[in-house]
């Protein structure tokens, strides 16, 4: 079962991230990460920045690899997945920029670049934690619904509501916002050895129930999750609150032995 974990705050769910992962470099200093952008790993970013620095974790062999980027975007410019993961990732958490890879979106190489980065991600021994948002759509990376449960790095068109949900990255205006992306796929996603889902707010929480406890389906692109073997959600009240089953996973986490963790 997919684990559910819901918390307070994004700070709470942040920490126990950043724990799992902290444990992870300890064991092994060049694990690989599972980069995500968006506003849901953030405060899960910036817990894993304070306890490198507290515990003064050698971060300098950690590699990391995106989910996704737009193409057409200069990696340059500010909006662009390089550039955020760049300010939110490798530079608070003071990772090796080299080690640290986000899809090519530009588009004269880009039609080779998804099955590169599968390869590169392969070579690299496989991804050991892969941190997530979600859509209001259920996508994950930027898998829309529809997408293939078995998709590998790929183009894809970015939805409408996608692109409205983004434009505020873009000062509101919708023509700023790329049309086209380069996500891993489902199907690179699930590879990953550890999955942990974090969503927040009430926009997500159709979504999340859909994921959770809705069949699964390629209309619900996150509920591949539920094949999962290790996926943890960690959510929000609000997040939560269309969870039928939400008193269990509360019962279930509460009454979990320290020594199992996440
Ligand atoms: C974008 C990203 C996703 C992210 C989603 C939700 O579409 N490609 O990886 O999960 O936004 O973003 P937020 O966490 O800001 O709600």
């Amino acid at each position: 079962m997919t684990e559910v974990i819901i918390v307070h705050s994004q700070e709470e769910a942040g920490a126990i991230y950043a724990q799992a992962v902290a444990k992870l470099i300890e064991r092994k200093p060049d694990c690989v990460l599972g980069l995500a952008t968006g506003s849901s790993p953030l405060a899960a970013y910036r817990e894993l920045a304070k306890i490198i620095h507290e515990r003064h974790l050698d971060v300098s062999r950690v590699r990391g690899f995106a989910l996704d980027e737009y193409a057409g975007l200069e990696p340059e410019h500010p909006e662009s997945y390089r550039s955020v993961i760049t300010r939110t990732v490798v530079e608070p958490l003071g990772l090796t920029p080299e080690l640290v890879h986000v899809p090519n979106g530009n588009p004269d190489t880009i039609e080779h670049a998804g099955e590169e980065y599968d390869r590169a991600i392969a070579a690299a021994g496989g991804v050991d934690v892969q941190i997530l948002g979600i859509g209001t759509d259920g996508h994950i990376g930027f898998n829309e619904p529809g997408s293939s449960l078995a998709s590998g790095t790929r183009i894809k068109t970015l939805t409408e509501q996608t692109r409205e949900d983004n434009a505020r990255f873009f000062g509101g205006d919708m023509d700023k916002v790329p049309t086209h992306c380069i996500t891993q796929g489902i199907g690179t996603i699930m590879k990953a050895r550890h999955l942990i889902l974090l969503a927040f707010g009430d926009g997500k929480a159709e979504a999340i129930a859909e994921t959770v406890e809705g069949g699964v389906s390629s209309f619900c692109p996150a509920s591949a999750l539920q094949l999962h073997p290790h996926a943890t959600v960690i959510v929000d009240e609000k997040a939560a609150s269309k969870l039928r089953n939400k008193d269990y996973y509360r019962y279930a986490y509460d009454h979990k032995p320290a020594w199992q963790g996440i």
